[in-house]
């Protein structure tokens, strides 16, 4: 027998930063500040990204390249990192990510790579909530309320049986 199966998700979609609730919208104000201080040499893509946690700590993280450039990191990973690191019994439940080139923040809103949504997954996995993710772009922003809808069909601690 052959199933076919249909995988959809609901996000939401902002013409403006004023349309968003006071947290998202901190947040998201909070991840355009962080760019500011990314190192993206190579690039020229400045990506800022702040965590909100469960106790409403915000941990901040940009991109950081490097010559030798499977060792950068993007901004999502570093300031997931960073929060792991610094408050490791405080569960991320937001993470907004927002972009600035040399023309200003980017116009659509940038997305997790594929490895950044891995380390998303793995956050709510161990912590069992989702985290909502606000990507902010000049034209438009999107509300994804569970960063693993991003990663369907995920490989997860369930798959090692943890
Ligand atoms: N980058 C991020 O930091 N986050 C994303 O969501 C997409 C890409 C970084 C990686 C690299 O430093 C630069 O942006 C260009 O890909």
């Amino acid at each position: 027998m052959i199933l076919k199966n249909n995988i959809t998700f609901t996000y939401k979609e902002f013409d403006k930063e004023e349309e968003l609730d006071n947290s998202d919208r901190e947040l998201l104000i909070a991840a355009k500040e962080a760019a500011l201080n990314a190192y993206a040499p190579y690039s020229q893509f400045n990506v800022g990204a702040a965590v909100r946690l469960e106790s409403g700590n915000v941990v901040l993280g940009t991109n950081v390249e490097n010559a030798a450039f499977p060792s950068g990191i993007c901004a999502e990973r570093s300031a997931l990192s960073n929060a792991s690191c610094n408050f490791p019994d405080d569960n991320p439940v937001a993470l907004a990510i927002a972009a600035i080139t040399s023309e200003g923040l980017t116009a659509a809103p940038v997305s997790p790579c594929g490895n950044c949504r891995q380390v998303i997954a793995e956050e709510e996995s161990r912590s069992g909530k989702g985290i909502r993710i606000i990507l902010g772009g000049k034209n438009k922003i999107r509300v994804i309320e569970k960063g693993g809808d991003l990663l369907p069909l995920q490989f997860n601690r369930k798959s090692l049986k943890f």
